[in-house]
């Protein structure tokens, strides 16, 4: 008998395990692959439903389904949050499980089982078309944000679908090229963001990516998909591909992709089966799949919200408060910003009047509202208003220049809304350079000759060469920040609340400057990261670059002291490590800081970054309150991923761990020591004896086997020159050689005997 499902209103009942074995199988394979563009299939003989997808991520873009074979427009009105270029900005895991949690509202109430989205892929270069789609150049931050998106979304009984798994950090030949990563930088950084999404969120699903990964397409990587998401990330759920990234379906299956996704037609269905049926493809192995499709549908199922109503007003509302916390204030000398009195003011550029708040491409929703800065200034104060320039092409129009140019003169502050316009930035494409329009440059240029009192506000997707910000006494860097966004500009812009974002990438001084400039974007078939885990930050602080903004960096309208920066303890053995620091607000107005911490190696060992970001914390404090920023550390804070024993290891030494308010304003710091067994040295004969002096106990090793043999390597008669040099030749000198230094005293047997005990001192197996 089959009990109602008391949240949803279909009586509906699974047996997961008695379904599966009542299909046949032309129906397991019809389920490996979904129904149109949104929807799984249903095997309606069994009572299995169909359960609708649709995009996000900050927003709903559920294809209206009147027009379902209409344009990626044609979708129902929902609101748009800010984009995730923006919303890692707020360093603030509350505010995106508050975003999520909407979210989450918003698709039960139109039926939609899962939302495509949080896209947790790193920003390897500023050039990539969907970098405002995406939340970090750094993965810790990526991986926390991303997770807090996922649990606010799915709090409200709705999945995610964490994507684009994985490195899949451009447009330029996406279905197509292979990423060729180094297994560190992986894990360090391009699986390390998804790792943090998966584990601190628990998606539903992930949808892996178009393009290959070190030669084999995501969408058939055993690898990718079963090793390292499933067996060693404990990910439950189900992987779908993205829209086309299926290349061989039968190779897809015991990989771990479950769902491909849109539908693509009956030849998939006949070759899985045919697979099945030649012994190519185990029918176990398409049972799983099948199992793990319809527990998620089952899941949408249980629960099923009825009666949920989408208030887009009151979203409308929220999504300009979380825009006021999603944009940075990246320059401010205090002559323009606040703009408060009786000041003449006037906005300059189009961008004022028709803001560009969303990206192109999948990710585009069909606004319910939007407000612009030029409608919300009105209830402010009155503007004067010049479009100055098109939003269609790249041309000085100089009538519009001059009257931009008249109107900054006749006002005593003048707001340029600057930025990218959708034809130079979008999904589908990369951008060829960091510049603006040069029509916008030429306008600075001419308003800075009739006007000081300026300040620039930017929306683009990714960082751009700013070559006038040393020229202009402010610069708010909006992003595309939502439907609201117009109104959050404005709060900031006349301090109606403090601005608090900081930036989650570097603005690096020009192109030339940037990590992957000689590697991007490939030869087409290929890219190589050749710059490896160096990758932002990383690679600006390890080079000693000089930088336009740094990561982190982002004003407020008040100041902050750092105080009593503290560790539950100096010695880390394993054991969580509390960090404490007191922040106070030392200036006029009420603001959030947010704290950054930074973990910095401080000994001779492993080639690493300078430092890396490992915790962050954000404080609301009154003028002249104090309070407590914390985080905690863990192992993997203090870890790198070490090749020789394919695992995370903490290398002991001496350590900082900083207390900042940018990557590069490290505010204070205090020294841990971590301790932790040595590296295990795999001996073989070709092993230099330096190596195997560093095995606890490998002197005496090394020692009993030639003591006798050589008598020079005794001599305590040596000079300390010698000495020294007798040391460093050793130092490099492999196993092997040590016969002819011994003039056959040595046997090839008693190297391979002490080979063998050197690692079985240390635990290591015998290789072969
Ligand atoms: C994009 C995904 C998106 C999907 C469905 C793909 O082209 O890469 O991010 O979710 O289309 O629209």
């Amino acid at each position: 008998m089959r009990p109602p499902n008391r949240k949803g209103s279909e009586v509906f009942f699974m047996d997961i395990q008695q379904i599966i074995s009542q299909m046949t199988l032309e129906e397991k394979a019809a389920l490996c692959q979904g129904r149109s563009s949104w929807f799984t299939r249903a095997v309606e003989r069994l009572g299995v439903p169909e359960m609708m997808m649709s995009d996000g991520p900050h927003g709903l873009r559920k294809q209206d389904l009147e027009k379902e074979n209409g344009g990626v427009n044609d979708a129902i009105k929902a609101v748009c949050y800010p984009t995730a270029v923006g919303t890692a900005c707020s360093f603030d895991r509350a505010l995106l499980e508050e975003m999520g949690s909407l979210l989450g509202q918003t698709c039960q109430a139109e039926k939609v089982g899962v939302i495509l989205g949080p896209a947790a892929n790193i920003k390897r270069t500023p050039l990539c078309g969907r970098n405002f789609e995406y939340f970090s150049e750094d993965p810790y931050l990526s991986g926390e944000i991303a997770a807090a998106h996922i649990r606010g979304v799915q709090s409200q009984g709705v999945g995610t679908s964490l994507k684009h798994f994985a490195a899949n950090n451009q447009e330029t030949r996406r279905m197509t090229v292979s990423a060729n990563v180094d297994e560190r930088t992986l894990r360090e950084i391009y699986l390390a963001s998804f790792e943090g999404a998966v584990k601190g969120g628990h998606p539903w699903t992930v949808m892996c990516a178009y393009n290959k990964l070190n030669g084999v397409y995501c969408s058939e990587n055993p690898w990718l998909l079963t090793q390292v998401l499933r067996k060693e990330w404990g990910f439950d759920g189900l992987v779908m591909s993205d829209w086309g990234a299926v290349n061989d379906r039968v190779k897809g299956v015991p990989a771990g992709l479950e769902l491909e996704m849109p539908e693509s037609g009956p030849a998939h269905d006949r070759d899985l089966v045919a697979a099945v049926r030649e012994g190519r493809l185990k029918e176990s192995d398409l049972d799983t799949t099948c199992e793990r499709l319809l527990t998620l549908v089952k899941k949408y199922l249980d629960n099923r919200r009825e009666g949920e109503v989408f208030d887009r007003g009151m979203q409308h509302h929220q999504a300009r408060k979380i825009a006021r916390e999603a944009m940075v204030l990246l320059k401010n000398d205090g002559a323009v910003l606040p703009i408060r009195g009786n000041r003449k003011v006037a906005f300059i550029g189009r961008f004022a009047e028709k803001p560009r708040y969303q990206g192109g491409g999948s990710s585009h929703i069909t606004v319910s509202e939007e407000l612009s800065a030029l409608e919300a200034v009105r209830s402010v104060c009155p503007v004067t208003y010049a479009p100055a320039f098109s939003l269609e092409e790249d041309v000085v129009d100089e009538a519009l220049q001059a009257e931009a140019v008249e109107a900054a003169k006749a006002a005593d502050v003048a707001v340029l809304f600057l930025g990218l316009p959708e034809f130079i930035e979008s999904e589908g494409f990369d951008r060829k350079d960091m510049a603006l329009p040069r029509c916008q440059l030429e306008l600075v240029k001419r308003i800075l000759q009739v006007q000081k009192n300026v300040a620039v506000v930017l929306h683009n997707g990714a960082p751009v060469e700013l070559p006038f910000a040393d020229d202009v006494p402010a610069i708010l860097e909006a992003y595309l920040a939502g439907q609201a966004g117009g109104g959050a500009v404005v709060d900031l812009l006349f301090g109606a609340v403090s601005p608090c974002g900081k930036l989650a990438e570097t603005f690096p001084l020009r192109l030339e400057d940037t990590p992957a400039y000689l590697n991007f974007p490939g030869d087409g078939d290929n890219v190589n990261y050749a710059e490896g885990i160096y990758v932002g930050y990383r690679y600006y602080d390890k080079r000693k670059l000089p930088v336009r903004f740094p990561f982190g960096h982002g004003l407020t309208y008040t100041t902050f002291r750092y105080d009593n920066l503290r560790l539950s303890g100096d010695v880390f053995r394993g054991e969580p490590l509390k960090v404490e620091v007191d922040v106070t607000n030392t200036g006029a107005m009420a603001a959030k800081e947010i704290v950054q911490f930074y973990v910095r190696p401080d000994h001779p060992g492993k080639d690493r970054p300078v430092r890396e970001l490992k915790g962050f914390d954000k404080v609301f404090l009154q003028p002249g309150e104090t309070a407590t920023a914390s985080c905690t550390l863990d192992a993997r804070s203090f870890s790198y991923w070490e090749e020789r024993i394919g695992d995370w290891y903490a290398e002991p030494g001496l350590y900082q761990v900083e207390a900042a308010a940018s990557s590069r304003d490290i505010r204070l710091s205090a020294p841990v020591t971590v301790e932790n067994k040595p590296l295990p040295v795999r001996v073989t004969l070709d092993t230099p004896l330096g190596d195997i002096w560093k095995i606890p106990g490998g002197k005496e090793v090394l020692g009993k086997l030639i003591s006798g043999v050589n008598e020079a390597s005794n001599d305590d008669n040596l000079g300390a020159a010698s000495q020294a040099m007798m040391e460093a030749m050793l130092r490099d000198t492999p196993m092997h050689n040590l016969i002819g230094f011994s003039w056959d005293k040595l046997t090839l047997q008693q190297l391979k005997d002490t080979v063998r005990q050197l690692n079985q001192m240390q635990g290591l197996q015998d290789e072969e």
